[in-house]
């Protein structure tokens, strides 16, 4: 199988008069984890709806080659999904199950009853891959923050796609339940490219081939070493940063 890739060239994204991005150009190839950081507002969401073809574009995106610029149901066949999580939208009466199923039952054409058997047998497979089988008919307003991340994910795998996208899928879950969800995102980056946004890349960063500073712009685009130094942190994120003192901790057998 060929690598993933994501080429963009000369993206550009406005809100009306609001510009978000102008002319942006990048690539990712391969598998792994890229991890998108940037202040709120920084227009972390937009690139990926941006890329997934779900808002207007100007410019190109390919994905693995294939030109899926402002082709959201082009797109959706080579990226998997992972929405930010936002209150408002997950207060309807809809069961685990039932979501994961989602990402079939919308693809298809009318009338959509019943799954034939090998998709029922991959719904399965996803499900008990995320750990999610055993609460197949809980309701989603249930659900906790891990658990509700794990469902999202899960649909997001049904079709295998190559490459993944997670808007933030650390936000309302618990210490316990991040811990598992990061192990499973490093895990899911070893065979597939993973684009992650996160408010704090340290989870991360041990699995982390490229970290992307988005504000308004891309504002760098490198390996940990290259892109985490203060002075441009401190552009982004003003008097947020602060640089930790450097502490070296030498464990050579004697007791202290
Ligand atoms: N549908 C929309 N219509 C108009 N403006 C929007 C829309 N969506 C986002 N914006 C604006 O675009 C900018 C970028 O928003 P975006 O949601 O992409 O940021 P973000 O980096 O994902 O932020 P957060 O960390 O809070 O999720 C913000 O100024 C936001 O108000
Ligand atoms: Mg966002």
């Amino acid at each position: 199988m060929v690598p993933p890739a994501i080429e963009v060239s000369d993206l550009a994204i406005s809100y009306g008069d609001e510009v978000i991005f102008s002319r942006e150009s990048f690539k990712l190839k391969g598998y792994g984890l890229t991890v998108v950081i940037g202040p709120n507002g920084a227009g972390k969401t937009t690139l990926f709806k941006g890329l997934l073809g779900l808002i207007p574009v100007r410019g190109r995106v390919l994905i693995n080659g294939i030109d899926v610029t402002g082709k959201a149901e082009e797109a959706g066949k080579l990226v998997g999904y992972v929405p930010q999580f936002k209150a408002e939208d997950y207060s309807f009466p809809i069961n685990v199950k039932e979501i994961v199923e989602s990402a079939i039952a919308l693809r298809r054409k009318p009338p959509r009853i019943g799954f034939p058997r090998e998709v029922r047998a991959r719904i399965r497979e996803v499900m008990k891959m995320m750990g999610i089988w055993d609460i197949r008919s809980k309701p989603l307003l249930e659900l906790s923050g891990g658990q509700r991340q794990r469902v999202f994910i899960a649909r997001s795998l049904v079709w295998d796609p190559p490459v993944l996208i997670m808007d933030e899928p650390l936000t309302a879950v618990d210490p316990i339940g991040r811990a598992d969800l990061v192990k499973m995102i490093k895990e899911l980056a070893e065979n597939k490219l993973v684009l992650v946004s996160s408010h704090d890349p340290s989870f991360f960063l041990d699995k982390t081939e490229n970290l992307m500073v988005v504000n308004k712009r891309i504002v760098a685009l490198g390996s940990p070493k290259e892109v985490l130094k203060e002075d441009l942190l401190s552009k982004v994120y003003g008097r947020s940063v602060f640089l930790v003192e450097k502490c070296v901790h030498v464990v050579d057998g004697y007791a202290i």
